[in-house]
């Protein structure tokens, strides 16, 4: 036996819409799991206080769901939950990987039921973590910190002040005047050198090898990782880097570690030049990116590897919705 859960949302709080919601959400349910609706042993509901049109019970019963208990519960208020908001348990016979499904405007589960917890995402360069964090911080309703983006806005101050990045001193040195703050914009991750905003300024080629170079000193590591720890402990939040799982925050609710074969990431980071019109030949980029594995790999201090309890993802053959659903759906097993 399993337990689905599900969520969406409505517009109109009218009997032909909350029919059309219901019997949307059950069907995508039964759909997306492969399961018949003879396999459901009972679907439970809970709905918004603002719902007064229909029962969604009846909405199942009439939408066909008719060979299970059916019960439709009453939420209390809460402050800050999503309003006009209908949720639903299946308990469903048979042994399958789990699903869930969020529709329309409803996001995975309420954040005061959840909890806090922080998932972390490692990986090398082109792997897609950013793309597929950002997803997930959209899907979950929670913040996102790329990590990299630090490291590489202190590389960019080493740059700025001549700093031979090789040079552990001068880099400290470059450093001390240095101050790197996240903030959020929409969701949107920005990252600030000194009170200016440098979020796009630092995705150069040039950036992305300096800044693995910059981050291999421990004193560099040292300020960031606490930085890193400060936001974890104060939100939910997904962070994506290299040693997250296995150094910044070994107690991390969720781990998973996001690779492709090198051909394929540089396939993706070609791409991804392309369309912002850097013109890059594929063999330079595969070059630099096994370059920078090597780098991340084989530094001393809190190098890029998969925590022992971390989840392993090899996307080579999946695209971002498929890693973003996989990641998910294992998230939403545990809270
Ligand atoms: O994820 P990215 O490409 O933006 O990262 C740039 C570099 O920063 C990467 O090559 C290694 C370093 N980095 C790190 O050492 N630890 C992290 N948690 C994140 C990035």
């Amino acid at each position: 036996m399993k337990a689905i859960r599900g969520a969406t949302t409505f517009e109109i709080d009218c009997a032909e819409q909350i029919r059309g919601c219901v019997k949307e959400l059950l069907d995508e349910i039964i759909k997306q799991n492969s399961v018949k609706m003879t396999d459901i042993i009972y679907i439970l509901f809970s709905n918004t206080s603002d719902l007064h049109s229909f029962y969604p019970a009846k909405a199942a019963r009439e939408a066909g769901y008719s060979n299970c208990a059916l019960f439709s519960a009453l939420e209390p208020e809460i402050d800050g939950a999503l309003k006009k908001c209908i949720r639903v348990m299946l308990l469903i016979n048979g042994d399958f990987s789990p699903k869930h499904v969020y529709l329309r405007g409803a996001k995975a589960l309420r954040k005061d039921i959840s909890g806090k917890y922080n998932i972390a995402i490692d990986g090398p360069a082109g792997s897609g973590k950013s793309t597929v964090c950002k997803k997930i911080a959209e899907k979950l309703d929670i913040l996102c910190l790329d990590t990299g983006a630090m490291y590489r806005a202190c590389a960019l101050k080493c740059i700025e002040a001549d700093a031979d990045i090789q040079n552990a001193a001068e880099v400290s040195n470059a450093l001390k005047s240095a101050k790197i703050e996240v903030k959020y914009e929409n969701g949107c991750q920005r990252t600030l050198l000194n009170g200016i905003d440098v979020t796009d300024k630092i995705r150069t080629p040039q950036i992305s090898m300096s800044a693995s170079t910059v981050s291999a000193h421990p004193e560099v590591r040292s300020k960031m990782v606490e930085l890193q720890r400060q936001i974890a402990k104060e939100h939910t939040c997904i962070l994506d880097g290299r040693d997250i799982g296995s150094n910044v925050l070994p107690n991390a609710e969720f781990k998973f570690f996001l690779t492709a074969k090198a051909e394929v990431r540089a396939q993706r980071r070609s791409a991804e030049l392309k369309q912002k019109g850097v013109n890059q030949a594929y063999e330079s980029v595969l070059k630099e990116i096994i370059a920078r594995d090597e780098q991340d790999r084989t530094r001393k201090t809190a190098p890029l590897i998969q925590a022992a309890d971390a989840i392993l993802i090899d996307n080579s053959d999946m695209n971002i919705e498929q890693t973003v659903e996989y990641i998910l759906n294992k998230i939403q097993e545990k809270i």
